[in-house]
């Protein structure tokens, strides 16, 4: 049987697709990237704001033709929207056949053999210890970086967001199935590891934190270069920047969402800092790590939002200077304790206009950060050729900015010190030093 699967949404949702195609795989299904070939038609969906779900409800759509002039051909929702809307899917989308949430994914070849019988199969149900341990994802990997999860789930339950219902409470894995995984992605020849959480430095097994698992996987697979995201802001502890300085092959670069610069709108967020506290863990993780870059997410229009909490955000966005930020304008989340109890009365004119208006901020700050590397020379692992013009490579930093400097014998996959000249909006360009 051959299936095909198109992942929509975040990091940890590519990484559950590789996971999904292992499972499948292994059981003696057939990959394919064929949709017309395809038995089974699986897609990885996001429910986390209104726009990817109506991307993939309008992708629905047009898949439906197909089943129609394949009358075989089934097809299933897996991942977050499943366990938004439960069997409510089924209502809405008659032509559906399967619903599964990201903690049932063991079940799946079970759940679509089942199929043969013309019944629809859904299993939502969210698995208190489930963590893939013995899993090695496969598939729809490519390059030279590689995801690892290192925890599902989040508790923090922020009033906005749906991720604690859709994925669960926080479940951190082993540490010897992630230390063995990173050896065998090393043996593989990746030459990047992103460790993956929700929360991921909200990290705990037994008594491992994550500063000292990052230590020692940073100690197991030292040239490979490691990243982690996404970090919780009041998380970030001295521990932790210590071992990010120590080890020059862990990437000296934080996600941080800061969510909104109105210590009012973070606590109406249940965010467990205060704006003040926000730019302390800033100030502490410059002082230790000064040539860092950090990087955050952004909303506007969360409930009850005014103009002079919107300007607060303009005015901390000023004062830090992010690397670059992903932006977006609040949607309520049916089951959040937003949509239940608090007022969703920003006009969505208004949190467009203060959604540009951050993008344009932000572009301005990007650029600012990007030019503080002209004249330096750093470490770049090449990562290809470039798209615009095959003259030349492009590679990134330990900061995660792109460079693209002219092509010469270097290897794919090497590191090589290159030298900045110059910068655009989005890309340094340099040379690599002889
Ligand atoms: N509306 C808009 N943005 C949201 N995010 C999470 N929930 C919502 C929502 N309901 C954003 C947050 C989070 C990022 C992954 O998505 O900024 O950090
Ligand atoms: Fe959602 Fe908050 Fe958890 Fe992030 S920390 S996944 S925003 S509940």
């Amino acid at each position: 049987m051959k299936f095909y699967l198109e992942t929509y949404g975040c990091q940890m949702n590519i990484y559950d697709s590789e996971i999904i195609c292992s499972i499948l795989l292994k059981s003696g299904f057939i990959k394919t990237s064929n949709l017309k070939k395809a038995d089974i038609i699986l897609l990885n969906t996001c429910s986390i704001r209104e726009k990817p779900e109506k991307k993939i409800f309008n992708r629905l759509i047009k898949i439906k033709c197909f089943k129609k002039k394949k009358k075989q051909l089934k097809l299933g929702i897996v991942g977050c929207l499943a366990t938004h809307y439960k069997k409510k899917l089924f209502e809405k989308l008659k032509f559906l056949d399967l619903i599964v949430g990201p903690d049932s994914y063991k079940q799946l070849p079970e759940i679509i053999n089942k199929l043969k019988n013309n019944k629809k199969e859904i299993d939502v149900s969210l698995a208190k210890k489930e963590r893939y341990t013995n899993i090695i994802p496969n598939g729809v990997r490519h390059g030279l970086s590689a995801f690892i999860s290192i925890m599902r789930g989040c508790d923090n339950l922020c009033t906005f967001c749906i991720v604690p219902y859709t994925r669960g409470r926080e479940k951190s894995r082993n540490p010897n199935s992630i230390l063995k995984e990173c050896k065998l992605l090393y043996k593989k020849g990746y030459k990047e590891i992103i460790l993956l959480g929700q929360n991921v430095d909200a990290y705990f097994w037994k008594k491992m934190k994550f500063f000292q698992l990052l230590e020692l996987i940073a100690k197991t697979v030292p040239l490979m270069r490691i990243r982690f995201l996404t970090s919780y802001p009041s998380n970030i502890t001295k521990n932790l920047l210590k071992v990010v300085k120590k080890y020059t092959n862990i990437c000296k670069h934080f996600h941080l969402p800061l969510q909104s610069g109105s210590t009012r709108i973070l606590s109406l967020m249940r965010r467990k800092y205060t704006v003040e506290e926000f730019l302390l863990i800033i100030k502490r993780i410059k002082k230790i790590i000064p040539d860092c870059s950090i990087s955050s997410d952004i909303m506007t229009g969360f409930c009850t939002e005014t103009q002079a909490d919107h300007r607060e955000t303009i005015r901390i966005m000023n004062l830090i200077k992010f690397n670059f930020s992903f932006m977006f304008k609040y949607s309520s989340r049916q089951g959040t304790y937003a949509y239940r109890k608090l007022k969703d009365n920003v006009p969505n004119s208004l949190k467009i206009s203060r959604l540009n208006e951050i993008i344009r901020l932000q572009k301005s700050h990007s650029f600012y950060r990007l030019k503080q590397n002209i004249g330096t020379i750093q470490e770049v692992l090449i990562e290809g050729i470039s798209k615009q013009d095959e003259k030349y490579y492009y590679g990134r930093n330990y900061k995660n900015d792109i460079i693209v400097f002219t092509k010469n014998k270097s290897k794919i996959g090497s590191y090589k010190k290159v030298k900045i000249l110059k910068s655009t909006f989005t890309t340094l360009i340099g040379e690599i030093i002889p």
